[in-house]
């Protein structure tokens, strides 16, 4: 039997789901009437619905693990449309690895049944192909969003930078060189000017290029990133918001670096403020004591999350998330809402 080549592999993309296309507010109303799991979605559903009634409310969208491989994208990037989100924390591989790769022309691959039941990682190796459970990602096309990181660096005022300042210049890189998906997260959160926080910006594909962009720097000023300037940046949002709601997907460094951001308004010497709502969906729970199964109830004990509205969803993302943002989307409540360009803002409130 001939050997398998990459294309074996990489044949079939995954698709991004559109929530625009199903109506699910009957069936999440049907959820309200159920137990367990259910019902707390269908309630999470309406506190992710009423913070975007709440006029008053900005709201942090939080990602952790590996949602845009997965086909979440569009979800995303309709909120951001449709003036959902008011800033973003993430980690460096939904936006980075995932978004800005499949922005410069690459797709994530379904690793296919009859493959996956003979799948051989160290044959994955052979062919440069990486594996994230059943999804597939071509290496050498990584080694390019690496490189264009670079690139983007290289371009820049050398100085230091918060993730959000260069990540926008990532989304004014894609507007300037034409974005080669149907819709990148980084480019709609650039046109609409919603801050995208990566707070460990190096541990993903902008690490790669980061550190090549430095090396090759050497004693010359180069760029590099503040995770300071990027919590002094999403606190000086939380200032300027009277409320605020967190819509969390997964835990991780997002949910924490989110919530930290109500007892920083604290240690700047303002009024302490709780994150008024908050929703999370998660695999974690709580037995094992860390951050990311932690129960907002929990967070409450810490001043970080008001206890009024508040609900864990314990679900893997790629089911509850359509759902959740289908229902708010298609009640359409949003559509009173105006983009609020909070780039501009913190442009100008901080320090360089
Ligand atoms: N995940 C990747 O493929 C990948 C690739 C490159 C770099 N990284 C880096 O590794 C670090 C850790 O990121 P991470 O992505 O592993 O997240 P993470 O380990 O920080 O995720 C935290 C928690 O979120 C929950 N979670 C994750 N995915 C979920 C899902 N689909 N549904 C429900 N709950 C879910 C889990 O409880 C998990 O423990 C980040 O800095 C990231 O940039 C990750």
């Amino acid at each position: 039997m001939p050997a398998k080549t990459k294309r074996d592999y990489l044949n079939r993309p995954v698709e991004h789901v559109d929530i625009t296309r199903y109506n699910v507010v009957p069936w999440v109303e049907a959820m309200q009437g159920m137990s367990y799991s259910a019902r707390d979605l269908a309630r999470a559903a309406g506190i992710l619905d009423r913070m975007i009634q709440d006029k008053d409310c900005g709201i942090i969208l939080c990602l952790a693990g590996s949602l845009i491989n997965a086909g979440l994208k569009k979800v995303f990037v309709e909120m951001i449309r449709c003036n959902m989100v008011d800033a973003i924390v993430s980690t460096g591989a939904n936006i980075v690895d995932q978004d800005f790769f499949e922005a410069l022309g690459f797709r994530h691959y379904i690793a296919e049944e009859r493959l996956k039941a003979g799948l051989d990682d160290q044959e994955l190796l052979n062919l440069h192909i990486d594996r994230i459970y059943d999804t597939l990602i071509d290496e050498d096309e990584l080694r390019v969003c690496d490189d264009t990181v670079r690139e983007i660096a290289d371009a820049l005022e050398p100085r230091i930078y918060s993730s959000r300042e260069f990540l926008m210049e990532m989304g004014a890189y894609l507007e300037r060189n034409g974005c080669k998906a149907p819709e990148s997260i980084l480019l709609e959160a650039y046109r609409k000017q919603v801050p995208i926080f990566c707070p460990a910006f190096s541990d993903c594909s902008a690490g790669f290029g980061l550190i090549a962009h430095q090396a090759a720097r050497g004693d010359r000023p180069k760029v590099s990133i503040d995770s300071v300037k990027d919590f002094l940046e999403l606190t000086q949002w939380r200032v300027r918001n009277r409320e605020s709601g967190l819509f969390m997907i997964g835990g991780g460094v997002p949910k924490n670096f989110a919530q930290d951001v109500a007892v920083a308004t604290d240690i700047l010497g303002q009024e302490m403020r709780m994150h008024k709502y908050a929703v999370q969906v998660t695999v974690a729970d709580a037995r094992d004591g860390a951050l990311s199964g932690s129960t907002l109830k929990e967070a409450n004990s810490w001043g970080k999350v008001d206890s009024s509205f508040e609900q864990m969803v314990y679900s893997e993302a790629t089911i509850a998330v359509p759902l959740i943002v289908g229902y708010v989307y298609h009640r359409g409540n949003w559509k009173a809402r105006e983009t609020r360009h909070w780039n501009q803002v913190l442009d100008t409130v901080v320090v360089r």
